[in-house]
């Protein structure tokens, strides 16, 4: 059974666990949290983009027209397209 490891949403005060080989995403609707908008949950629209401020993780395959290299550099990540590697704290910014 792969790790489950805690996801803090720091601007929203709220927490819930993500499995290592889940999206960031869907783990969160499954759980009832609905902080981070829900799109496409393909990597082509950027609804789920969030800043991650602290932890690991792999980021798959993501439309550039919604997730730019600069972005990728500062931290920005699709929730979708995102699995975490450690515990997380990720900022939604509107
Ligand atoms: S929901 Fe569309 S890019 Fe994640």
């Amino acid at each position: 059974m792969k790790p489950r490891y805690r996801v803090m949403v720091s601007d929203q005060q709220t927490e819930y666990t993500c499995r290592q080989d889940e999206n960031l995403l869907s783990e969160a609707l499954n759980q009832g949290i609905r902080a981070i908008k829900r799109g496409c949950l393909g990597g082509g629209c950027g609804f789920c983009k969030v800043r991650v401020e602290s932890g690991r993780y792999e980021l798959g395959k993501c439309s550039v027209k919604v997730l730019t290299p600069e972005e990728k550099e500062r931290g920005y990540v699709l929730a979708c397209r995102t699995k975490p590697l450690s515990d997380l704290m990720i900022r939604i910014e509107k």
